[in-house]
């Protein structure tokens, strides 16, 4: 068999762009125990005078969270905001439909803010297009950004929240491609409503940026005829479409899984050409950006959710979507945290889907701590180091078939450039599941860098989990691993891992 490898070669020359943070962001949704009993939990140990737990409120600092997406995701499109703001003993309980439990909306618009603004975060906001339009889209805009002086803005100055909220990124809708949907619609429908929606909201707010729903994932039979439609009717009023993925190990392959990313990295590219086609047929001037604002590992919790959902429904907070991640499983979002690096030339937001609790890096015990999934590690890492401009790496790898994948690289790496800090981070997994292999990094553009540390991830049970007793996945220095002569770069990654080798320029 042949040998081995993999190369890259940096230059601060060869840039892709500047990562726009967003990319870095993440998800909480009206789902499960997100909400209550994740972010929100009164009476618990760690809870605030607000009731916001602050052992989740640390940990998503550490995480440097730059924007969150709420309240959905699917249950935005049946979302009442009106229900949500105000006092809270007035408040409706609400049939969420989505998900079948009961929205008791004690969290709603304002409390979520206030959540925000403490985890250090932007609010990147749905509106619902599902069983609504254009009127409570406007309403919760005007609720939300408007100063004063108005029925919206005065309302929630009365229910003391003088600011405005500010918030700049908002997603037309959620998944309107998916029969799931509350309110699904067909392309055209959809677009139309999309584009008057838009249309009305810049009116109340031109410096707002809007999201536009494409595919749910790759395999919906519209794809990729949908992009092209919607943007066909909302080219001209929106800034970014929505690409969602989530993957699962159905097949028990672990090899196979590791390659899920050269899908992901697949509808990038076909999502790219998608708006490209249709600004070159508007004559248009502006580019379409994307918004990858759900992606993941999900698939654990799929057998208990049905049952839950089935025969238990409208409970308030329901154990859903609770997946337990395990070491392979970091080992893909890593592959996927890279791949988003790779395009940030588009992609300038994602949302690891999602934050807490609801298939999160963060679980919270009710009576307990939170604690850290296996997929925290590389979305810490990526979300830390990956500041800066991504490197075009020249990646040049050995490669291997699996079962759904052909030529699939052995090693995936990405690279960022702080240039502020003069840093430099690799980032890259090994995805050979049996021997190590040696990433060979010519640096001689990087005149002066010196090795910092090298982390990595890696474990001999794919399947090992972390739980609130301990972390039994966590990373590791990785010394001794590296070996840096005239500009030259020699690193071990160990057989399936995780590394971040990081470079600092001596002073
Ligand atoms: O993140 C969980 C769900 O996945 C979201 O509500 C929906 O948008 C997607 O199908």
């Amino acid at each position: 068999m042949d040998k081995k490898f993999a190369r890259l070669t940096l230059d601060p020359d060869f840039q892709i762009s500047r990562i726009d943070k967003r990319v870095y962001g993440s998800f909480v949704e009206h789902l499960g125990r997100a909400v209550y009993g994740g972010v929100y939990q009164p009476g618990h140990a760690s809870a605030d005078e607000e009731g916001f737990r602050r052992d989740v409120l640390d940990l998503v600092r550490e995480l440097q969270v730059p924007i969150v997406r709420y309240p959905g995701g699917n249950f935005v499109s049946n979302f009442y905001w009106e229900d949500s703001v105000g006092p809270v003993a007035e408040r409706p309980r609400r049939l969420e439909l989505a998900w079948r439990s009961t929205e008791t909306n004690e969290v709603g618009v304002n409390e979520f803010a206030r959540w925000a603004k403490k985890a250090g975060t932007d609010l990147m906001m749905a509106v619902n297009l599902g069983t609504r339009g254009i009127e409570a889209a406007c309403n919760l805009l005007e609720y939300c950004n408007h100063p004063s002086g108005t029925k919206y803005s005065d309302l929630r100055a009365a229910h003391g929240v003088k600011e405005p909220h500010d918030i700049k990124t908002w997603c037309l809708g959620n998944e309107m491609d998916g029969p799931w949907q509350v309110g699904h619609k067909t392309a055209r429908e959809y677009g139309r409503l999309a584009d008057e929606t838009a249309k009305a909201l810049r009116q109340i707010d031109p410096s707002i940026e809007l999201v536009v729903c494409g595919s749910s994932n790759t395999g919906m039979p519209t794809y990729p005829q949908w992009e092209a439609t919607v943007l066909e009717e909302a080219y001209n009023s929106v800034d970014y479409i929505s690409l969602h993925t989530y993957y699962g190990n159905r097949l028990n392959d672990t090899a196979n899984f590791l390659a899920y990313s050269d899908d992901m990295d697949r509808f990038i590219k076909t999502v790219v050409s998608t708006c490209d086609f249709v600004k070159a047929k508007k004559r248009a001037k502006k580019d379409i950006m994307l918004s990858f604002d759900e992606w993941n590992v999900w698939f654990h919790s799929d057998a208990a959710d049905s049952d839950t959902m089935g025969n238990r429904p409208w409970s308030v907070a329901p154990h859903l979507l609770e997946d337990q991640y395990n070491f392979e499983d970091a080992l893909l979002v890593g592959l996927m945290l890279i791949t988003l690096i790779k395009h940030s030339d588009r992609v300038r937001m994602a949302c690891l889907a999602q934050l807490v609790n609801v298939i999160a890096p963060i679980m919270t015990e009710e009576n307990g701590p939170a604690w850290r999934q296996t997929i925290y590690y590389p979305y810490l890492h990526a979300s830390k180091y990956g500041r800066g401009v991504a490197l075009n790496t020249a990646l040049r790898s050995s490669k291997h078939d699996t079962k759904e994948f052909t030529d699939v690289t052995d090693v995936e790496a990405a690279a960022v450039w702080n240039d502020e800090e003069d840093e430099l981070t690799i980032f890259a997994v090994n995805r050979d599941l049996t021997g190590e292999i040696t990433l060979e990094t010519d640096l001689r553009g990087f005149v002066g860098y010196e090795l910092i540390e090298h982390i990595a991830l890696e474990h001999g049970d794919f399947k090992a989990v972390n739980s609130a007793a301990g972390e039994t996945v966590a990373p590791h220095a990785a010394s001794g691993q590296d070996e840096l002569d005239g500009g030259m770069l020699k690193s071990r990654l160990g057989a399936a891992s995780w590394n971040v080798i990081r470079l600092r320029k001596s002073k």
